[in-house]
């Protein structure tokens, strides 16, 4: 043979591990991309690169199936986006329904392992029907070996998952331990499908009710991102990707900034109402203090009355994580604290420092809360805000009030550089509760009850609610304007740059859980 021979023998053999036309068709009927087109989109143009191309699956290799198929199920490979080094595992539901044999998982372990070699973010695309039936108890061992990859790559290098089709059964728990879930409306999650769901509880119920991209996005806060389609979802991750660094010993890429660091914001005056009990969207007041006004959203439609997601501040990547008094008027209930937890951790492991916007009148309380575990949940978000040893800046726009202040990023929990505005409020409760409680006896004994209480709310509000009883113990370093809180958060942010702390030596804390 000649080398054209053999040149043309490999293309035969890649042109169908490429997938057939009628494939392509499959997919698009069902309002997705193949696996090929997902990592078009994902990767740079021409940069991607394949590898294991022309592996078998194992059961069709010795029961010497019709339907043979190079690359069993799943494309994997490297390559660039934004010109950093990634790498990838996208599963084709055009073959064997992209569900996992063996070889499907060995593939998916070696790309997972070489990204942790290599120290390269890794993102998985999945689009499958679970275990391949055929292939039984391999492919269940399969499962367990990405799983225990997911868990050694955790805390290293970045783990994206992009749920783009069915991801059913055990097969959830890999995406599960990742950094970060995305999903489309056409897309689901469960670890039952309906069926089963139907004849165990007698609960009628359809995929999209179970498990769609919208319930995980809205409910259960198990996806972190919602698109519309397969194309937006891509572009999202290729959009998050540029937040964060290749991997834990590296700082995530800084821009060089176009928005002045110096520039005042004297539309934050307007922005938050001086009446505490006043609501306003705190995007906005993120929106005027960081670099461009861009601010990348994390878990934007669940536990709304916490707000993280990240940005930049004078080029250099930030976490933000802010009390929303539009929502549940900011008070921290469970969800808002494993949202915020999971935020802080994801901060502290890829190297950003981190900003709170706090205006919160305390926890949410209630039997709902008690009942839920609010007190462990609580506790998680002290844990983080603890651990992170990473810069912890903060700014008390409004209120700061009992134990909300204390789990949020103080000076007890070693936060580096605290601001409050002059309106600020830092005391133990409100004015109105305090004095229910301190006075109840003596606005009880008063000839106008009503007017002594007023009265005494008043004298309260004088005395404690107000940023400078903290700023005289050193609680907070100083009272600003508010226009001048972009210009001071970039220098707080210039000068904690350099921090570095180390924890005490020990195998593992043990958060709660
Ligand atoms: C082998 C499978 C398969 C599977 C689909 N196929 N799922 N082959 N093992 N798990 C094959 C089909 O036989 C079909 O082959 C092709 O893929 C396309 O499937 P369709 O059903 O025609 O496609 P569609 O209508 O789009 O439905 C997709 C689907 C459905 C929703 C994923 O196929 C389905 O429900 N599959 C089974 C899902 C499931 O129960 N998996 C096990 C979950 S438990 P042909 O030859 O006709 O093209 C699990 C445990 C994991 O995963 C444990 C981890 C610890």
């Amino acid at each position: 043979m000649s080398m054209e021979d053999f040149v043309r023998k490999l293309r035969e053999r890649k042109a169908i591990a490429a997938g057939s036309t009628k494939d392509v068709e499959a997919q698009h009927k069902k309002g997705r991309l193949t696996a090929r087109e997902r990592i078009n989109i994902l990767f740079d143009p021409d940069s991607f690169n394949e590898i294991d191309t022309l592996v078998m699956p194992r059961y069709e290799t010795y029961m010497g199936g019709k339907d043979s198929r190079y690359g069993d199920g799943v494309i994997t490979g490297f390559g660039l986006v934004n010109g950093r080094q990634v790498f990838a595992a996208a599963q084709d539901a055009s073959v064997m329904g992209g569900s996992l044999g063996e070889m499907h998982a060995n593939k998916i372990v070696k790309a997972m392992r070489m990204a942790l070699s290599y120290g390269c973010p890794f993102i998985a695309l999945n689009d499958s029907g679970g275990a391949r039936i055929q292939e039984g108890v391999d492919s269940l061992g399969g499962y367990a070996r990405i799983f225990d990859a997911n868990c050694e790559s955790s805390g290293v290098i970045p783990q994206l998952s992009v749920i783009l089709g069915p991801c059913a059964g055990g097969a959830v728990y890999s995406p599960g331990l990742t950094d970060f879930i995305f999903m489309t409306e056409n897309s689901y999650m469960f670890i039952t499908g309906p069926e089963v769901v139907r004849s165990v509880m007698q609960e009628n119920v359809s995929q999209e009710e179970l498990g769609g991209g919208r319930i995980h996005a809205t409910e259960s806060g198990v996806a972190h991102f919602l698109s519309l389609d397969d194309r937006e979802c891509l572009l999202k991750v290729r959009d998050l990707l540029g937040y964060l660094p290749a991997n834990n010993i590296s700082d995530p890429p800084y821009v060089p900034p176009r928005d002045d660091p110096e520039r005042r914001c004297p539309e934050l005056e307007e922005i938050v109402p001086v009446d505490p009990g006043k609501p306003y969207d705190v995007r906005q007041v993120i929106a005027s203090i960081v670099d461009d006004g861009r601010f990348m959203e994390v878990h934007e439609l669940w536990a709304q009355n916490m707000v993280v997601g990240f940005a930049r501040l004078d080029g250099y990547v930030v976490g933000i994580v802010a009390n929303q008094p539009m929502h549940l008027a900011g008070t921290i209930d469970i969800k808002a604290s494993i949202k915020a937890t999971h935020f802080i951790r994801i901060c502290d492991t890829y190297n950003v420092p981190i900003i709170t916007l706090q205006d919160v009148p305390g926890f949410l309380p209630g039997t709902n809360q008690e009942y839920g575990g609010i007190i462990r949940d609580g506790a998680r978000l002290i844990y983080a805000y603890s651990e992170a040893t990473v810069p912890k800046l903060m700014l008390i726009l409004r209120k700061s009030y009992g134990g909300a202040y204390c789990v949020m990023s103080s000076k007890g929990l070693r936060g580096d550089l605290l601001y409050a505005w002059p309106n600020a409020e830092l005391a133990v409760m409100g004015a109105a509760g305090a004095v229910n409680i301190l006075f109840r006896n003596e606005v009880k004994a008063a000839a106008d009850p009503a007017a002594r209480s007023q009265e005494l709310v008043a004298e309260y509000q004088e005395k404690f609610n107000n940023p400078y009883v903290a700023a005289s113990r050193g609680l907070i370093d100083d009272v600003i304007e508010p226009r001048d809180s972009r210009r001071i958060l970039v220098r707080a942010l210039r000068v904690t740059l350099s921090k570095r702390e180390r924890h005490i030596p020990k195998k593992h804390g043990i958060s709660p859980m």
